[in-house]
């Protein structure tokens, strides 16, 4: 695929989402499915019940009065259950459950399911899913709420990118789950970042350094893939590793920061020291990258994931006239005066996401997030490809690569096995 033709290369992305925007704004009005304005109900479906689509299903019933859930779909009938019945508990919201046995739907075509009774459909899979289950629903007309990451691979990302804009082309809503974008201090900070109050950027420090999160042990009765999908967090196919999962959410601060245009390269390192243990994957347990822009601003990400350690999730960006602490949500000089604080109240940022969404919808303006929500998820697959292959990896290199982490064949049998990345031994591609 060469830069002129390919809609993503940087070249593209250099030039701005301009395009794309116009692209967008001339389609508008276009849907393939006449969508509930005004006060009319919104019929929501859940395809992933887990603790995040659980909380989604919560946030999108308390976000519109009008909402109702009417299908929910997973994997596993015992998570699909387990998130019925807490929905169906909470007197808040009981009234406008209305999923039926006809309208619960479980196995690997579960999404079709769910989302052929839906007009709005909350995705939250594990992240290996959400490109063929954007697709569908973009296919059918259904606006989106898609939980981060949106692709753990590069040729899932290109695909969920194509979907996006579709998604504009069909004036439907694909809202991120990259819930900061919808938190009002950082958004204030950003406001400012991007509005020169701290000079021009010259540099970026990001971290996510975090403990351990769940394991869901084993049962004799799964077989590797139902192992494997139980816990999807230490497969990188289904997960990503901890750049796209989790850190993720500080890597876009990143791309925020500097205005989505796209970095030439990145460096990167990273291993398992701790996780060493068959029932942590394959993924590791910390990374560090460099990114490199034209322009010379670098930008820096850590993350970790080990028990025991100093957590810390803070994202700086440092300007000429000052740097911005975007989670202490102030603006300081270099000589350490504040410059400016977020007062007042943060707000639900997760209730916010669907608020938006709604009002969106109700306004025949959906947002699409797209645009960002890709970028950011290639900044992530970039440094894992880094760190992995130990190589310098261009943008064009990470948004064309061929490397699929997808199994052959979506079935319970045997899992795919791929190896613990070492680096200098695995070649990107293309190279
Ligand atoms: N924005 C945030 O702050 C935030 C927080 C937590 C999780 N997340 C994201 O939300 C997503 C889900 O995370 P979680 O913590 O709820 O995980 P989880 O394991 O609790 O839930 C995921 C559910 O999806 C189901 N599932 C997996 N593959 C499926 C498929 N093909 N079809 C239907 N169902 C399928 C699983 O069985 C499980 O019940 C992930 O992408 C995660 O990164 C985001």
């Amino acid at each position: 695929m060469n830069d002129s033709t390919h809609p993503t290369s940087r070249r593209d992305f250099l030039k701005g989402s301009a395009a794309v925007v116009a692209a967008g704004t001339l389609a508008s009005g276009i849907t393939s499915r006449a969508f509930a304005a005004g006060n009319d109900v919104l019929r929501v479906g859940l395809v992933g019940c887990g603790g995040r689509g659980t909380g989604a299903a919560f946030d999108a019933l308390f976000a519109d009065e009008n909402t109702q859930l009417v299908a929910m779909g997973d994997l596993f009938a015992d998570r699909l259950a387990g998130s019925l019945e807490k929905l169906k508990r909470d007197q808040r919201v009981a009234d406008r459950v209305r999923v039926t046995p006809d309208t619960s739907f479980t196995g690997f075509d579960a999404y079709k399911g769910v989302i052929d009774n839906a007009d709005v459909v909350l995705l939250a899979t594990s992240p290996h899913y959400r490109a063929p289950h954007l697709r569908y629903a973009v296919d059918k007309g259904v606006h989106v709420f898609a939980e981060k990451p949106v692709a753990t691979d590069a040729p899932m990302l290109r695909d969920v990118y194509e979907t996006c804009q579709r998604a504009k082309r069909k004036n439907l809503a694909i809202v991120s789950g990259l819930c900061w974008r919808y938190h009002k201090p950082k958004v204030e900070t950003m406001r400012r970042v991007l509005d020169g109050e701290i000079g021009e950027v010259v540099a970026i420090e990001t971290a996510y350094l975090a403990g351990t999160l769940w394991h869901r042990g084993d049962d004799p009765s799964w077989t590797p893939m139902e192992y494997q999908n139980r816990n999807w967090l230490y497969y990188n196919w289904l997960s990503g590793d901890q750049p796209c999962e989790q850190a993720i959410h500080s890597i876009d601060k990143q791309g925020w920061a500097m205005r989505e245009v796209a970095p030439k390269s990145c460096i990167g390192v990273g291993g398992r020291q701790v996780r060493t243990d068959e029932m942590w994957g394959n993924v590791y347990d910390h990374f560090h990258f460099t990114y490199e822009y034209d322009s010379g601003v670098r930008a820096y990400h850590q993350c970790r994931q080990m028990a025991g350690t100093r957590g810390q999730v803070r994202d700086y960006i440092m300007g000429t006239k000052g740097i911005a602490d975007v989670f202490g949500h102030k603006l300081v000089s270099h000589s350490g005066d504040v410059m400016w604080r977020f007062k007042g109240k943060g707000g639900n940022m997760y209730r916010n996401e669907h608020v938006e969404l709604f009002k969106s919808i109700r306004a025949g303006e959906p947002i699409n997030n797209g645009e960002y929500m890709c970028k950011s998820n290639m900044l992530a697959i970039m440094g894992r490809m880094a760190a992995y292959t130990g190589q310098k990896i261009t943008w064009d290199q990470a948004w064309n690569s061929e490397e699929s982490l997808a199994p052959e064949k979506y079935e319970w049998g045997p899992a795919p096995q791929h190896p613990v990345a070492m680096p200098g031994q695995q070649k990107p591609k293309p190279a």
